[in-house]
């Protein structure tokens, strides 16, 4: 493809369960980037999966190394990084996110997402909650926030593609 490649990082925010990381991914592909998911990458560096770190140490551990990861993705070469959900909800991670990169804001109605992470448990957020209504709470106190990323893209139950190519086309 002939799309221009930006030359600060692009940086995936939203709600679990809209495709950070699969639009993320082939993003950074169709731009001939390279591609790095932040919770895999805590999960590499705790040798932990992300429910774990929540279990033996709690949110706000793990909001730290998300914040050092995330500061250290954004340091290295330009590249696409998929964000946890709840990243850019955290102060000072939006800033350094904000300050640095292209954040660009992934969106879906909420009945979407909550079919989607049905699909895998592994999101300490929805564990023992009905995850609409849960997603409903976050998408309530977020959504405000995530808004404040210079991108929005909403999309559909269509094929992740279509997304890729809106964001392609929002960053000229
Ligand atoms: C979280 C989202 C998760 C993961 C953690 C917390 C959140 O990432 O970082 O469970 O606060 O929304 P995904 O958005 O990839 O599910």
């Amino acid at each position: 493809s002939n799309a221009v490649r930006p030359t600060r990082p692009i940086v995936l925010v939203g709600l679990m369960g809209v495709g950070k990381s699969t639009v993320g991914r082939r993003l950074a592909a169709r731009l001939d980037l390279p591609f790095a998911d932040a919770d895999h990458e805590i999960e590499v560096a705790a040798d932990m999966t992300v429910s774990e770190i929540f279990e033996r140490y709690g949110e706000a551990y793990f909001r730290d190394g998300e914040r050092r990861v995330i500061a250290r993705l954004l340091d290295g070469e330009p590249k696409v990084i998929a964000t946890g959900g709840g990243a850019f909800i955290q102060e000072p991670t939006r800033a350094r996110i904000l300050e640095s990169a292209i954040a660009v804001w992934l969106d879906a109605d909420v009945d979407i997402l909550a079919d989607r992470v049905q699909r895998r448990d592994t999101r300490p957020l929805l564990k023992g909650n009905d995850p609409l209504a849960k997603l409903g709470e976050l998408a309530a106190v977020r959504n405000p926030l995530y808004a404040l990323a210079p991108i929005h893209i909403r999309s559909g139950r269509g094929p992740h593609e279509a997304t890729v190519d809106a964001i392609i086309a929002a960053l000229g």
